[in-house]
């Protein structure tokens, strides 16, 4: 059995993904500081498998609480999903970022390299795109960022090519993930964003469950079917489950082997709220605003390298993304609160 550290495994992506690991056969030693998550969603994960994962408290840019964990496990690989992701709050807290997430990850890897593990999985982003609408993105597109975010992915992503030519030993994968929604189809665990949501689809789930009094449509003046923003919405179980398929996916001899999630379809901000509130029979009230700085019209994946060489494909539909999104949602009003 193949064991694995998943790093911010209990926030919204990373739970998700130890629970399709559990499923698999995997054993699961997650580290999360807690910062932007609830333990509680690891303690679901467990009653849903009905399968037990260990669980450490630690800060990923704590190197000797990550050496530890190094010496009580085996490890054969890691899932690094530790990071922090408001684009607004990046600009606003440039160093909080660079530190989090880039020193983070210097020092995951240093610390692995010490242990001997030399194989990642790392959570990028379609941000890396930047501002180009030559969409579909394949994985060669010219990258780019706007934020420091985005500029913390482009780093990361730039660091782990330099060690992977520094050391061919070393297996990394990038995955840029599109823009994953949903939950799982149980409704015990979901998106359970701190304050107000900055993304559409816990947006509309917190005005459907009365939280909030109504969506903001950011724009309906971009050159898009309606004229509203599209995007490439991907179920967080095919996220899950494109992780799964990296870790058994072929080791590439050259540069980390990068892979787009997606579907390769993009749907309007509109299109969204119909379909939310098509299959869950209930009125989302919204409001034309002006467009938020930095979005870009249209954003969706040319996701067939991955379907060729990991076996991958996004099965799952936007109505499936609006009804278990809901669930979710009324299950949990309050999130994990
Ligand atoms: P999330 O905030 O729910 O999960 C991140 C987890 O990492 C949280 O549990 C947080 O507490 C933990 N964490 C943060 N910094 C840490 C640190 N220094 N040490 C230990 N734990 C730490 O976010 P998510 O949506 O699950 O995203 C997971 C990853 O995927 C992130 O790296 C994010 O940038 C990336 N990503 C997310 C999206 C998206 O739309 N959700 C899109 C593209 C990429
Ligand atoms: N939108 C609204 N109202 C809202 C929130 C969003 O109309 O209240 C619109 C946006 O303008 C956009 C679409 O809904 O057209 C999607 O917006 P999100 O904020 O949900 O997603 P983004 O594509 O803007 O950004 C997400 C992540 C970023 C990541 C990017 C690419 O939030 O961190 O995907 O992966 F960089």
């Amino acid at each position: 059995m193949q064991r694995i550290l998943v790093t911010g495994g209990a926030g919204y992506i990373g739970s998700h993904t130890c629970l399709r690991l559990l499923e698999a056969g995997y054993e699961v030693i997650a580290v999360d500081n807690f910062c932007n998550s609830n333990p509680e969603s690891l303690e679901r994960v467990k009653k849903l498998t009905g399968k037990s994962l260990t669980v450490y408290e630690a800060n990923i840019c704590d190197r000797q609480s990550i050496k530890k964990i190094f010496e009580a496990h085996d490890i054969d690989a890691v899932i690094h999903f530790a990071g922090l992701k408001a684009v607004g709050e990046s600009v606003e807290k440039p160093l909080e970022y660079y530190y989090n997430n880039v020193y983070g990850t210097l020092v995951l890897c240093d610390v692995m390299a010490d242990a001997g593990v030399k194989n990642m999985v790392f959570s990028s982003s379609a941000t890396v795109y930047g501002l180009s609408d030559d969409v579909p993105f394949s994985e060669d597109a010219p990258t780019s960022a706007t934020n420091p975010y985005g500029r913390t992915k482009l780093f990361i992503e730039e660091i782990l090519s330099d060690l992977k030519v520094a050391d061919k030993e070393w297996s990394i994968t990038l995955l840029r993930y599109f823009n994953p929604v949903g939950a799982h189809k149980s409704g015990l665990i979901g998106e359970d964003p701190k304050g107000t949501p900055n993304n559409l689809m816990p947006y509309i789930s917190q005005v459907a469950v009365g939280r909030l009094k109504q969506l903001q449509v950011l724009g309906d003046d971009y050159p898009t079917i309606d004229g509203t923003g599209v995007r490439d919405y991907i179920h967080v179980m095919d996220i899950a489950e494109g992780h799964v398929k990296a870790l058994e996916g072929p080791r590439v001899k050259e540069g980390p082997a990068v892979y787009n999630l997606g579907t390769g379809k993009g749907n309007s901000v509109l299109e969204v709220v119909k379909a939310f509130e098509k299959v869950n029979g209930i009125v989302i009230p919204y409001k034309i605003t002006d467009r938020r700085a930095g979005d870009v019209a249209s954003s969706y994946a040319d996701p067939s390298k991955a379907q060729k060489h990991l076996n991958w494909t996004a099965k799952l539909t936007l109505n499936d993304m609006v009804r278990d999104a809901w669930n979710w949602q009324k299950k949990n009003p309050n999130g994990y609160a």
